[in-house]
C-alpha cells in the first residue's frame, strides 16, 4: 500500500473534495496517511480567495521540495490555485508532479498512472462538473456522524472583489437523485447531520423527476431519509433566499436553525460597488422574515473590511448593521485585491492600516456578539450531535443545533448520536455541558 496525505485549506467544499479524493484513490492502493513526513503521495487542496492563501501554497511547496530530494514523493497541487494558476505552478515549482482543478480531479488515478508510465508533469483544468460527478466511486466505509455533501458547484453573481466565478466556474447543480442516492449513503455510513455545500447553495436549481427543483424542495425530500436527524446548508447569497426556503426553516424539523448568509458591509455605496445586489435595509428585512419564520435562528455572516472606497461612514453603517442584526458567528476579512476582479482595478484603494483598524474594531464588536449568544445557552438544555472524541478520556466533543461546540465529560459512548446536554459554562470557542435527563430536556421547553 502507498501512503497519501492530503492538505485541505480554505472552504467545507475543499473539505468535501479532499474526502472524495482519498475515495477515488483509495482502489488504486492508497492509504492515509498520519503525517506529511510518511506520505508517499501529497496532495495539496489550495484555496485562491484572498492573497494570503495563494502564498501559503508557494512557502509549503518549497519545503516539500526538500522532502522530495531525500525520497521518492509524488506532489500534487488541486484545488482553486490549480484552477487560477496552472501551468504556472509547474513552471514555478517543477517540484509539482500534477496540477488539477477542482472540476477535473476524477482524473487523478489516470494522471497517475500517466507520470508513472511517462514521468514528466500532468496538468488538468477543465471545468466538466458533470463528468465529475458522474465519475466519482460510490465508497460505503464507515463515515463521520455529520458530512459534507457538495449540490452546488460554481457561481454567476461576479462579485466584484471575487474569485469565485473565475476558479470555480458557472454555476452547476446535480440532479436530484444523484444527492439523494449520495445522503442515503452517507446515513448508511453513519451519517446522522449532513451539510449541503455550494458555493451559492441556495441558487441550487437542479433536475428533479418533475422538472427543476429549488433548494427548499430539495431539503424537504432529503428530510424524509431515515436516520437523517439534521440538515445545514451553505454558503448562501441572500440574493437567492426565496420565499420557499424560509418556509422551510419554518416547516422542516430535521433543517437546524442555523443559517450563514454573508453581507460583506453594511452600506449601500460599498454593496453597490461590491455588485452584491441588495441595499443594507433590504439585508434587514429579509432577516426579519427569516427570524419570522424561526425566531430562534442563529445567523452568520462574512464581512469585508477596507473594500476600495469605504469611507469612515461606510465603515459606520456596517457597524450599524452588525448591532441591529446580532450574529451568533461571523468571518471577517480585509479586503485583498485579486488580480483579474475588477474591484482589482479601483482607483482608492483603502491603506492597510485602515484596513487593520477596522478588522480589529470590528472583530471585537462581532466577538461580543457570538459571546453573548453563547452566553444565552448556559443553563439550556440543548440536542447535541456528538462527533468525535475529546482530549480528555471519556470526554466527546459535539455540535448544538446552533452550530456550538460541545464539550462533555462521560459522553464517550454516545459519539454518532445525538444526546440531550445541560450547558454550564462558555469558552471562548466553545461550551461545556453534561448529559441530561429526558425530564430535564423536557422542562426546558
Ligand atoms: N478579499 C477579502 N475577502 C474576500 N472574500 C472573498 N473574496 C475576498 C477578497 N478579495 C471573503 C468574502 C466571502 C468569503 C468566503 O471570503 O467575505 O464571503
Ligand atoms: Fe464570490 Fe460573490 Fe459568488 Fe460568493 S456570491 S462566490 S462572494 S462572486
Amino acid at each position: 500500500m502507498k501512503k497519501l496525505f492530503i492538505k485541505t485549506y480554505g472552504c467545507q467544499m475543499n473539505v468535501y473534495d479532499s474526502a472524495r479524493m482519498a475515495e477515488l484513490l483509495a482502489p488504486i492502493g492508497f492509504c492515509p496517511a498520519a503525517t506529511a513526513d510518511d506520505a508517499d503521495m501529497i496532495i495539496l487542496n489550495t484555496c485562491h480567495i484572498r492573497e494570503k492563501a495563494g502564498e501559503k501554497i508557494y512557502s509549503e511547496l518549497g519545503r516539500l521540495k526538500q522532502l522530495k530530494e531525500e525520497r521518492k514523493l509524488t506532489i500534487a497541487v488541486a484545488g482553486c490555485v490549480a484552477q487560477a494558476e496552472g501551468a504556472e505552478i509547474l513552471a514555478r515549482a517543477p517540484q509539482v508532479d500534477i496540477v488539477v482543478g477542482p472540476q477535473s480531479y476524477h482524473r487523478l488515478p489516470e494522471m497517475i498512472a500517466r507520470i508513472a508510465r511517462s514521468g514528466g508533469q500532468a496538468l488538468e483544468t477543465d471545468f466538466p462538473a458533470l463528468e465529475k460527478f458522474d465519475a466519482l466511486p460510490n465508497d460505503t466505509s464507515p463515515g463521520g456522524a455529520s458530512a459534507f455533501l457538495t449540490v452546488q458547484e460554481g457561481c454567476d453573481k461576479f462579485c466584484s472583489f471575487c474569485v469565485v466565478p473565475y476558479t470555480r466556474g458557472p454555476e452547476y447543480s446535480r440532479p436530484v437523485w444523484q444527492i439523494e442516492e449520495e445522503a442515503v449513503r452517507l446515513v448508511a455510513r453513519g451519517g446522522r447531520e449532513i451539510t449541503l455545500l455550494g458555493q451559492n447553495v441556495n441558487a441550487y436549481c437542479g433536475e428533479g423527476p418533475d422538472g427543476k427543483w429549488s433548494l427548499a424542495k430539495l431539503l424537504g425530500r432529503l428530510a424524509r431519509i431515515e436516520g437523517l436527524a439534521r440538515l445545514r446548508y451553505m454558503t448562501s447569497h441572500p440574493r437567492d433566499m426565496s420565499d420557499d426556503l424560509i418556509a422551510a426553516h419554518r416547516d422542516l424539523a430535521p433543517l437546524m436553525p442555523y443559517l450563514h448568509l454573508p453581507v460583506q458591509s453594511g452600506s449601500n455605496e460599498i454593496l453597490r460597488a461590491m455588485n452584491r445586489g441588495y441595499s443594507a435595509d433590504d439585508y434587514r428585512r429579509l432577516i426579519d422574515r427569516i427570524r419570522a419564520a424561526r425566531p430562534d435562528i442563529a445567523l452568520s455572516s462574512d464581512f469585508i473590511v477596507g473594500f476600495p472606497g469605504e469611507t469612515d461612514r461606510d465603515f459606520a453603517a456596517t457597524l450599524a448593521l452588525v448591532h441591529d442584526v446580532g450574529f451568533a458567528q461571523s468571518y471577517s476579512f480585509k479586503y485583498s485585491r485579486r488580480p483579474g476582479t475588477p474591484a482589482a482595478a479601483a482607483s482608492k484603494q483603502v491603506s492597510d492600516d485602515i484596513q487593520e483598524e477596522r478588522l480589529h474594531h470590528l472583530q471585537s464588536v462581532l466577538g461580543e456578539q457570538r459571546s453573548a449568544f453563547d452566553a444565552s445557552s448556559v443553563g439550556r438544555v440543548l440536542d447535541v450531535l456528538f462527533e468525535k472524541a475529546g482530549r480528555r478520556a471519556g470526554q466527546a466533543i459535539g455540535r448544538t443545533p446552533y452550530l456550538q461546540a460541545v464539550h462533555v465529560e462521560n459522553a464517550a459512548p454516545y459519539i454518532g448520536e445525538i444526546r440531550s446536554v445541560r450547558i454550564d459554562q462558555v469558552f471562548p470557542n466553545s461550551l461545556k455541558g453534561r448529559l441530561a435527563s429526558v425530564r430535564e430536556k423536557a422542562m426546558d421547553h
